[in-house]
């Protein structure tokens, strides 16, 4: 054959002049309204509905304006939902005590969403820092140190009130070491076999992370994170943090933040293509497209919808994303055309 008449001989364009064909060279890449989870923060006053003001568009709400919010949105094909409890008044001690009293949003709000949207999917975040004096992620032993194993302690009675409350999923953002196996050793102690673990297992010591913080008001009082978030150029820790997930019990796993380590994304789907991989897309990166967007510099839409593709190319089974009520509005006008 003479190769210079039909070079170039590679001609993917064939593959690819019609959408469909482009679906069947995509299929990892599909958005459904199954691979998003939207993460919402629930304040004390049921009525609060305060937006944010680094995070335009996202929201703090109370539980009375939260159940209206979700009918909308599970109408719209909500499938399941991240809680992160903000409290005001209640008071921030050094072991965190009102993360899992009885008077936490979150543990108040968990029966009344089960039972207004009993089909939504609710996962719980588990930390300590939006309920600590010191807002960090563990408790502090006598010399100022951070307590692993007090922390894992504190962390799995948290689970187990939102395990107990209701919530179907738990997921722990704390990053202490054995966290995993703290939390299934006390569900499954307290006959809470049908709550899965959500680990947060490689999460990296991010900038990204500023928005969140004024959110949920969780911001470190003094130092950094460093100490137990991953180190950002680390992919070697990255591995090790997953594989101990993994070893510990956990039913699903995580990066974090997500387009800064897409990378880290693909080899964990590697290295465990057998766990569900989640992903989030954090305050930070929310923040940064939405401002990009309202500058005209690109068009919100299509540049959100392409950090949805790369994460699902990437390996992510699932995209916790802040877009997530813009994203269903998109997929429900794109049906009805
Ligand atoms: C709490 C927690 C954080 C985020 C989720 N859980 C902040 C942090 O670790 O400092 C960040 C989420 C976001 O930025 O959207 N440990």
């Amino acid at each position: 054959m003479d190769k210079k008449s039909t070079y170039p001989f590679r001609r993917l364009h064939t593959g690819i002049h019609h959408q469909v064909l482009r679906n069947w060279s995509s299929t990892n890449s599909f958005i459904t309204a199954d691979s998003l989870m939207y993460p919402i923060f629930i304040v004390e006053d049921p009525n609060a509905n305060e937006e944010i003001p680094s995070m335009p568009g996202v929201y703090r709400y109370g539980i009375k304006t939260l159940l209206l919010i979700l009918e909308n949105l599970v109408n719209n094909n909500l499938k399941s939902i991240l809680l992160f409890g903000v409290i005001n008044t209640l008071i921030k001690d050094e072991t965190g005590s009102n993360a899992d009293s009885s008077e936490n949003p979150v543990v108040k709000a968990i029966p009344l969403i089960r039972q207004k949207c009993p089909e939504l999917v609710i996962a719980c975040d588990v930390c300590l820092c939006p309920y600590t004096s010191h807002g960090h992620c563990g408790v502090f032993n006598s010399e100022g140190f951070i307590d692993n194993d007090k922390s894992i302690q504190r962390l799995s009675e948290i689970a187990a009130s939102y395990a107990k409350a209701g919530a179907h999923i738990v997921a722990p953002s704390d990053m202490m070491d054995g966290r995993i196996g703290a939390i299934k050793e006390r569900l499954v102690s307290l006959g809470l076999n049908n709550v899965s673990v959500l680990s947060y297992s490689a999460k990296f010591c991010s900038n990204f992370y500023g928005p969140f913080r004024d959110a949920a008001k969780s911001a470190p009082s003094f130092g950094d994170r460093k100490c137990y978030q991953l180190p950002q150029g680390s992919s070697g820790l990255a591995r090790r943090a997953v594989e101990r997930d993994v070893e510990e019990g956990a039913d699903m796993l995580m990066v974090k933040p997500g387009l800064p380590y897409l990378d880290v994304l693909k080899t964990t789907k590697e290295q465990f293509p057998d766990h569900p991989l989640f992903v989030y897309q954090v305050s930070g990166e929310y923040a940064m497209i939405y401002h990009a967007a309202k500058a005209g510099a690109v068009d919100l839409q299509k540049a959100v919808e392409e950090t949805m593709t790369s994460f699902r190319r990437a390996g992510a089974d699932c995209i916790i994303t802040y877009f997530t009520p813009q994203i269903l509005e998109w997929m429900a006008s794109k049906n009805k055309n």
